[in-house]
Formats: structure tokens, sequence, C-alpha cells
């Protein structure tokens, strides 16, 4: 186990091949790819000029370099969110959107109802910042959007006119990348696809402890 973990921390941390740019709502910096596989695409602390963003009816749109992927979204209610655990609660991840697995390259759009997270402080007015979690295979990549709610406001015109919808469904087609579980057990394919993203980020937090 150690083992290898400590060879997939290195896979992770010797380059990652291709990447994703979250497209709506703007990120907190322009992307660097560089820092992608790490907090907040590299940018540690929120900005100031939020995005108004729907309370209920949002929509994220991010362009995929990645055949196959699995995309999330964690939300934290911290006016300025600078690690990972400010976007956990105390039985793990606070999910906007559940882990779901993708198969296409370009850009993607889906759902967003932060109302409905059971997120405690999501409400009109709120400020939050939502991190949007991928993985396409070869590594967890992260891009980070400041936010205040506002249950009367709308994705603009055009948000949504030249993405693909994602079209996840509730069992897995896919053949065998390192994204995907051939696994058919009842417990479903989202928590099939969330124990792979622990897997990884609990490395990642291993890789990462000495430097804390
Ligand atoms: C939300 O953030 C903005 C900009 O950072 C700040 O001016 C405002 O006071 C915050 N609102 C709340 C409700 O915290
Ligand atoms: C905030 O302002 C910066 C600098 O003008 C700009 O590059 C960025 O896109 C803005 N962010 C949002 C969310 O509007
Ligand atoms: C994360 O940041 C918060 C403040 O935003 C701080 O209280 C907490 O100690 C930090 N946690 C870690 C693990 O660095
Ligand atoms: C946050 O929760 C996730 C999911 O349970 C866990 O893998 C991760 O270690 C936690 N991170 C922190 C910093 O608490
Ligand atoms: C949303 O509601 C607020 C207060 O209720 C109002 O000030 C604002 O103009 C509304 N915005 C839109 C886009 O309707
Ligand atoms: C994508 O989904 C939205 C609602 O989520 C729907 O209104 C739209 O028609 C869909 N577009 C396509 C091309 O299926």
């Amino acid at each position: 186990m150690y083992l290898s973990s400590i060879a997939l921390a290195a896979v992770l941390f010797t380059g990652v091949q291709a990447h994703f740019q979250l497209q709506y709502p703007i990120p907190r910096g322009p992307f660097v790819q560089d820092s992608e596989p790490t907090f907040c695409d590299g940018y540690n602390d929120a900005v100031s000029n939020r995005t108004v963003f729907p309370l209920s009816n949002g929509i994220i749109n991010l362009n995929s370099e990645h055949p196959l992927w699995t995309g999330g979204v964690i939300v934290s209610t911290y006016q300025d969110p600078n690690n990972f655990s400010d976007f956990n609660s105390s039985s793990g991840y606070q999910m906007a959107v559940q882990f779901f697995q993708q198969s296409g390259e370009g850009p993607y759009c889906f759902p967003i109802d932060l109302a409905a997270a059971g997120v405690s402080g999501i409400q009109d007015g709120a400020n939050v910042t939502i991190q949007v979690i991928f993985d396409g295979g070869d590594g967890i990549l992260y891009q980070c959007a400041d936010l205040t709610l506002s249950a009367n406001a709308s994705v603009p015109a055009g948000t949504t006119s030249s993405c693909t919808n994602v079209t996840a469904t509730s069992t897995s087609t896919s053949t065998g990348t390192a994204a995907s579980s051939t696994s058919t057990s009842s417990a479903g394919r989202e928590v099939q696809v969330a124990s792979g993203f622990i897997v990884g980020v609990v490395t990642m937090m291993m890789a990462l402890l000495p430097v804390l």
C-alpha cells in the first residue's frame, strides 16, 4: 500500500499530460497549467470581484482535454477558503455536484444546484467558493471560482451555447482507464468513482504532509 502510494504520488508530481479549463464561472485567476494539480490551480486566496451566481439553477462549463474523465464540485462557505479543509465538513468533502464520469473532449456543461447541497450557510447573498475537481486518469486537477449567490440570478446568455451536456448515466460503460471502475457492485457508480478520488486525494495529502 505505501509503496504503491508513493509510486502513484511520484506519477502525480512528475507531470500531468492534459488538463481542463473552467470556462464558467470565471476562475480565481487565469489558468496555470503547471499549478492545476494543486489547490485551486495555485490561487490560494479568494478574489474580491466575485461572480454573482444562481443559488439554484447554476451551470458549470468546462473544457475537457481528456477523452474520459471524472468530474465533481466541492463547496466552501468560508469568505477566503485557502486549503482543502475549508471545503470539508466532519464527514469529508462538501459535495455540490457528486462525482460523475463522462467521455469526450471539448466544452462540457452540467447543472449545479447549490441550494440543494445541504451545506449550512448556503443562502441568498452568501459568499461561497466552488472547487471543480477533474481526473482524466493521470492526476487530480483543481480550479476554483469565488461566488456571491443570488436567488434571482441566472447564468449569462450563451453560457451553454457551445457546450455538450454531460450525460452521466447510472452505470459505467467505460472500458478500463484509470478513472473508471469495472466493479458492478450495487453500491453504485458514484460511490465507486468517489472512492477512486479519495484514494487519489489521500495519496496527494500523504505526499504533501512533509511540506505542511
Ligand atoms: C462578500 O464578499 C465581498 C467581496 O469580497 C464583500 O465585500 C462582502 O462584504 C461579502 N459579503 C458577505 C455577506 O460576507
Ligand atoms: C476580476 O478582475 C480581474 C482583473 O480585472 C479579471 O481578470 C477577472 O476576470 C475578474 N474576475 C471575475 C470573476 O470577474
Ligand atoms: C485551513 O485554513 C483555515 C483558515 O481559512 C485554518 O483555520 C486551518 O487551520 C487551515 N487548515 C490547514 C490544514 O491548514
Ligand atoms: C477532506 O475530505 C476528503 C474526503 O473525505 C478527504 O479525502 C480529505 O483527506 C479531507 N481533507 C482534509 C484536509 O481534511
Ligand atoms: C435580485 O433581487 C434583488 C433584491 O431582492 C434586487 O435588488 C436585484 O435587482 C434582483 N436582481 C435581478 C437580476 O432581478
Ligand atoms: C442540455 O440540458 C439543458 C438542461 O439542463 C437543456 O435545456 C438543453 O436542451 C440540453 N441541450 C441538449 C443539446 O440536449
